[in-house]
């Protein structure tokens, strides 16, 4: 480092176009002693769901890499995403799950730099990535890690109904990625805890959040269903006016409510006091019949002791016809 100092104290005394021109050749002197080494798109990066991401990798010198082998891999080496050798793609060695997703940019091959796209990102191509610039006299490589994060849908906010002396609210929403947080608010913004929460995982791990919430009072006519993205810290809010009258700590509902109940209340009263009355008439008239059935039964007996001598002296002659077995009281004057 002093002997470069020196050198350009030497180049004060020299005119400015120079100078340049001599500050050049040092700096192109002193390149070839620094290893060249491959740059990748950074530590990590970020991809939405189903967009296009790029894996640019470069030489930290300019060089004509068209004769290199270059491949992209997952994680390790063997796992291919993408190989490009002897100048041409290969595909046969490439995953499965990066078959027909990817494109290769070799525009600016002879300057050392390439670009590998990826389609349709997914969740499960969340991890670590690598390339790697191979030739028989250089060999170097880049990692880096790749997050995937998506937002959801719209929520959807529905009302299910009374519950528990309140209204029951739901709120659900899909495509997420990673799991989201939901969070019920009031119109002041004050939380409001949830009464069920439910969050499930696709086929495509993406996720599914559903969750309710049951609103008391009328402090509370402006919910709102908030549902944010962990990694993106981004969100998607839905609010829901609920009328006063609705709300069962709102006045009018509940005075609806007692008079019905008064309502309700008299009407049993009366139902009852109508059911005992009937009770009490019938089993006055069963009495009365009771009484009755006795006086017949007594008047009976007497008769059937009074006409045995009768009875057996019309047998044989009245018993053709159907006339009473008993006899009948004499109705002629
Ligand atoms: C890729 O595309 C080819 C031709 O269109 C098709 O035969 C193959 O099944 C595809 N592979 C995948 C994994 O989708
Ligand atoms: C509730 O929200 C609506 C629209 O978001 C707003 O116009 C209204 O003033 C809010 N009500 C209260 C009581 O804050």
């Amino acid at each position: 480092m002093a002997d470069f100092l020196v050198a350009l104290e030497f180049l004060k005394g020299v005119p400015l176009p120079s100078s340049l021109l001599i500050f050049t050749h040092v700096l192109l002197f002193l390149q070839p002693g620094k290893a060249i080494s491959v740059i990748g798109p950074g530590e990590s990066m970020m991809a939405g769901i189903g967009e296009e991401v790029e894996f640019p990798c470069h030489l930290s010198q300019y060089l004509d890499v068209e004769h290199m082998e270059i491949l992209w891999f997952r994680g390790q080496a063997s796992d291919v995403v993408h190989l490009y050798q002897n100048g041409q793609e290969l595909f046969g060695r490439q995953m499965v799950q990066f078959q027909n997703r990817t494109k290769l940019l070799t525009d600016e091959i002879t300057t050392g730099s390439v670009i590998l796209q990826l389609q349709g990102v997914a969740p499960s191509d969340e991890g670590p990535y690598g390339c790697r610039f191979l030739s028989s006299n250089f060999s170097g490589e880049a990692i880096w890690e790749l997050e995937v994060a998506g937002l959801g849908s719209d929520p959807h906010i529905s009302l299910e109904g009374y519950k528990e002396g309140g209204i029951q609210l739901r709120c659900s929403s899909t495509g997420w990625y990673p799991k989201p947080k939901a969070q019920w608010r009031d119109q002041q913004g004050r939380c409001l805890p949830p009464e069920s929460e439910v969050i499930i995982q696709d086929v495509r791990g993406l996720f599914h959040l559903e969750t309710s919430v049951v609103v008391r009072g009328r402090a509370h006519s402006n919910v709102s269903c908030c549902i944010q993205n962990p990694l993106l810290l981004q969100k998607k809010e839905f609010v829901i006016q609920i009328a006063d009258a609705f709300l069962p700590g709102a006045f009018p509902w509940r005075s609806a409510f007692l008079g019905t109940l008064a309502i309700v209340s008299l009407l049993l009263v009366f139902l009852v006091a109508l059911a005992r009355a009937c009770a009490q008439k019938q089993l006055r008239r069963r009495g009365k019949l009771t009484s009755q059935l006795e006086k017949l039964q007594m008047e009976l007996d007497w008769r059937r002791a009074e006409g045995q001598a009768g009875v057996k002296r019309e047998c044989s002659a009245t018993s053709l016809h159907s006339e009473p077995v008993f006899p009948q009281p004499l109705n002629t004057p």
